[in-house]
């Protein structure tokens, strides 16, 4: 996993508890990397979920509520960072339909080593956006925070339903925006 994800949660804990919360995330989950982020570095997925848990722990919080708090975050925070991005960019549902295709294409130029999730853009009208997300590493719930977070960033007002899709090749998430138009 990239190292800004890492930065950014780390960023994250400390804007929303401490720098002492910070430290003491650290000592418990003891990244076998040492925790000493950087943005472009790659660390092990098992180390964000070690902090992650380190964190629902010490603060008694839901694992689903963090990354879904951590995904509105994100989105923000790629936004700062990833400008060109959004870029003659005016609709969310555009936006999220073009996420593997164009966004995560681009990162991948970025950042080679970038382990990313499949997005199939099952249905696009435009009252309707349906996305189902797959990954070996399961994070639907920050999906739905990114999701959320680029909703709110293009002030759309769209509802999100969530079903969980049981394949052979392991579970996928449909997520259905709906909007009035
Ligand atoms: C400007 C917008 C975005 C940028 C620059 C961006 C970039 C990235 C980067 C750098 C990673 C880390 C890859 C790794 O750890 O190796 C990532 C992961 C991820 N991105 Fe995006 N992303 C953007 C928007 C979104 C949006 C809107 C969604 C949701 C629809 C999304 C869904 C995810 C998920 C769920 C992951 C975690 C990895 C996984 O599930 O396998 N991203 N993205």
């Amino acid at each position: 996993m990239k190292g800004i994800v890492f930065t950014e949660f780390l960023e994250l804990l400390e804007q929303r508890y401490s720098f002492e919360l910070v430290d003491d995330i650290l000592i418990d989950a003891r990244p076998p990397s040492g925790g000493a982020y950087t943005a472009v570095g790659t660390y092990p997925h098992s180390e964000m979920v070690a902090l992650i848990s380190a964190l629902c722990t010490r603060k008694n919080l839901a694992l689903p509520d963090v990354l879904n708090d951590f995904g509105r975050y994100l989105f923000g925070r790629f936004a700062h960072s990833h400008p060109t991005f959004l870029q003659g960019q005016h609709d969310a549902f555009e936006f999220l339909s073009g996420i593997e295709r164009v966004i995560h294409a681009e990162v991948l130029k970025l950042y080679p080593d970038a382990e990313l999730p499949r997005f199939e853009v099952e249905m696009h009208t435009p009252e309707q956006l349906v996305l189902v997300y797959e990954s070996a590493r399961q994070m639907q719930d920050l999906a739905d925070g990114l999701i959320h977070g680029c909703l709110s960033h293009f002030a759309c007002d769209a509802t999100v339903h969530r079903q969980t899709l049981h394949t052979h090749t392991g579970p996928r998430e449909r997520f259905t925006l709906t909007r009035k138009i």
